[in-house]
């Protein structure tokens, strides 16, 4: 497997292939790869001549200094992991110089609004960190198609709209949630949880997927309740936030509109890491 640390070498491999019209399939990713992850990998290996796979803690994405630093970090692992997948995957692992060059600051990026939204209110310059990181690595990889998962849907509609803001030349392909046995939705930051957090992390889905049921028959106000209620039960959890928002322009709502896809949003605290979830209500 080829690893390469900077971006003038990866270009220089690189551009000849891009010049016999080979495609490019990129899964960025912060690394501590789990089988999300590998799953994106392997729909870009079936779908390009080559695929890409950068593995970089982007600093400027993150709005917790103590988030950042306790990120996980696993290179060794994580090529491991990718090598049982295929030996052809090209791997970008650079520094944070190679990336900022001595600049580490995030560009200021307008996004319709989408940005102001969940994660745009609860972690302030995140979209902005991660524009910054997302359009530099399309600018050194050329990929004609990247792979996003839908478990960070609010960050898969924001590149979208990068994408077309920024007439970028990419696919953005947006992929289900691969999700644990007990269903709590893949993430790095799992590997942070106690087994027993871990374990009752589960009920995330559950309460989800009751709040799905429910959405069928009541209110918006109802469902958002019942979200509610259920945490209270559970003090080992601090709900941050559920809200019920439009899939195209993330705006939470108290009514429903038939013509419309909305899907239920959630963060929430348990050993004072912070899960993200969502899903699909109609
Ligand atoms: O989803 C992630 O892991 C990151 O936000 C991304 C897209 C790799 C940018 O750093």
């Amino acid at each position: 497997m080829l690893i390469f640390n900077k971006k003038s070498d990866l270009s220089a491999f690189l551009s000849p292939l891009i010049n016999q019209n080979k495609s490019i399939g990129f899964v960025p990713t912060m690394g501590a790869l789990h089988e999300g992850h590998l799953s994106l990998l392997e729909k870009s290996l079936i779908e390009n001549d080559i695929t890409v796979m950068s593995i970089f803690v982007n600093p400027t994405q993150f709005n917790n200094a103590e988030d950042l630093e306790k990120y996980p970090r696993t290179l060794e692992k994580d090529v491991e992991k990718m090598s049982f997948v295929s030996q052809k995957i090209i791997v970008y692992a650079p520094s944070v110089s190679d990336i900022y060059e001595g600049n580490t600051i995030s560009e200021s990026f307008e996004y319709d609004g989408l940005e102001h939204q969940m994660e745009g209110q609860h972690r302030p310059g995140h979209f902005d960190g991660v524009g910054t990181i997302v359009k530099r690595l399309f600018e050194i990889i050329k990929p004609n198609k990247a792979y996003f998962g839908e478990k960070d849907f609010q960050q898969l509609q924001i590149v979208r709209k990068l994408v077309s803001k920024h007439k970028l030349p990419v696919d953005i392909i947006g992929c289900s949630i691969f999700r644990e046995k007990s269903g709590l939705a893949m993430s790095s930051r799992n590997e942070r949880l106690s087994p027993e957090a871990r374990k009752k992390a589960a009920l995330i889905f559950e309460i989800l997927t009751k709040a799905k049921e429910i959405f069928q028959n009541e209110s918006i106000t109802e469902t958002i309740h019942f979200v509610e209620k259920s945490f209270k039960k559970h003090p080992e959890f601090e709900l941050e936030y559920f809200e019920i928002a439009d899939e195209e322009t993330l705006l939470s709502t108290e009514t429903k509109d038939t013509t419309k896809k909305y899907r239920g949003f959630i963060a929430v605290f348990i050993e004072k890491i912070r899960l993200i979830d969502n899903i699909s209500l109609n």
